[in-house]
């Protein structure tokens, strides 16, 4: 067997262990993952996947009871593991609601005081849904949420953003580390916010370090798109790859056409890695607000979930009004290789063109 054939039989036993035909798995997209995006993943033999930031719990079971209506295929749900609630400025969250009352309609004193969902319920929330996986991001669950997890059966898929971050969800107990290169869409995983963009490591050699480094099985995450990105990764010892911004254009996952239009003119050096929207570190197409924010003279964006707060409205607004310079235009650095066909379409192809090559 040559070494292509090892790969592709190895990420095929490696998909079957978890119920797919195809060992790609959609990436879970808090925001930008409608069932019917997951489902049409399913169908096509890949894995669904549901991003729970920003559900409450009874969102998150009727997402599981609306995937299941839909599709008999596997699905993971995914949360952010919190770091501690930042500190307030008000001198600062005034400035920054001046600059971003240029971008949109007037940001409300109170625009950053709302609470995100509670952790601890989202979680027991996951256990209830009884996925197939449930992933984490920024950060490891702890002792006792990993065995309440295990006793169910549910597999756990860590992602990490450096070597350290896979050795020590591996230690925790992880089943499979997403090892997320800094092409990818959305935010940066990085543990420590702080070091998100210093740390911010390529897919080709965060996916090889880790592969390297840890016993348990590796996905690839950041900038795969097709049969050639895939099959790349599959190369250095991933078993299978999690794609984000290659599905963002399928009709299914009903982003504004604005934004999806624009993904699939974006050149790999049109997107920015900024803390413009969220206060955390995020790769989005480099659109007038994220360049804007990013300018010597702007202010620096206040710390997560503030600053996503306050430019909340302004997002909102962009969206409504399908204005790409206001919109939140999460895109990874290969959002150019992303196809406007059924993301049934795009798992059965990809799959057959990474089996073929
Ligand atoms: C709009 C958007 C939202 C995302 N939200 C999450 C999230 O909530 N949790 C997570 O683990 N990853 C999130 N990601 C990352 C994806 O799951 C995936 O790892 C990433 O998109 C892969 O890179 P690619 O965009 O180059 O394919 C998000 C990505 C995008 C584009």
């Amino acid at each position: 067997m040559n070494m292509l054939d090892k790969v592709i039989d190895n990420a095929e036993k490696f998909a079957t262990e978890y119920g797919m035909k195809a060992p790609i798995f959609l990436g879970p997209m808090a925001g930008a993952c409608p069932v019917n995006l997951s489902a049409a993943v399913a169908n096509g033999g890949g894995m669904g996947a549901c991003g729970a930031l920003l559900m409450k719990p009874d969102a998150i079971l009727k997402w599981a009871d609306d995937f299941r209506n839909q599709t008999d295929g596997p699905f993971q749900l995914n949360l952010w593991i919190p770091d501690a609630a930042p500190k307030r400025d008000e001198a600062h969250e005034n400035e920054l609601r001046a600059f971003l009352n240029k971008w949109g309609p007037e940001v409300s004193k109170d625009a950053a005081n709302g609470t995100p969902p509670n952790f601890d319920e989202q979680c027991q929330a996951l256990l209830e849904a009884n996925p197939h996986v449930i992933s984490s991001i920024m950060g490891v669950f702890d002792t006792d949420y990993v065995s309440q997890m295990k006793a169910k059966g549910i597999k756990w898929f860590a992602n990490a953003s450096t070597v350290a971050e896979a050795l020590a969800a591996e230690a925790a107990g992880a089943d499979v580390i997403v090892a997320k290169g800094m092409e990818a869409g959305g935010h940066s995983g990085n543990f420590s916010p702080e070091l998100a963009a210093r740390q911010a490591v390529g897919t080709l050699s965060l996916t090889t370090g880790i592969v390297d480094a840890v016993n348990i099985p590796v996905i690839a995450t950041g900038g795969i798109s097709d049969a050639r990105t895939a099959l790349a990764t599959l190369m250095l010892g991933a078993s299978g790859v999690q794609i984000g911004t290659g599905f963002l254009r399928a009709p299914e996952a009903g982003i504004s056409t604005a934004w999806a239009s624009a993904i699939g003119q974006t050149a790999p050096e049109d997107t920015i890695l900024t803390r413009a929207f969220s206060g955390r570190y995020g790769r989005s197409i480099a659109t007038k607000y994220a360049l804007a924010m990013e300018a010597d003279d702007a202010p620096t964006a206040a710390p997560y979930p503030v600053q996503r707060g306050l430019s909340q409205v302004m997002r909102d607004t962009g969206a409504k009004e399908n204005n790409i310079d206001c919109i939140q235009a999460w895109a990874g650095q290969s959002a150019r290789l992303a196809q406007n066909i059924s993301a049934t379409t795009i798992t059965q192809n990809l799959w057959s063109e990474m089996k073929s090559a």
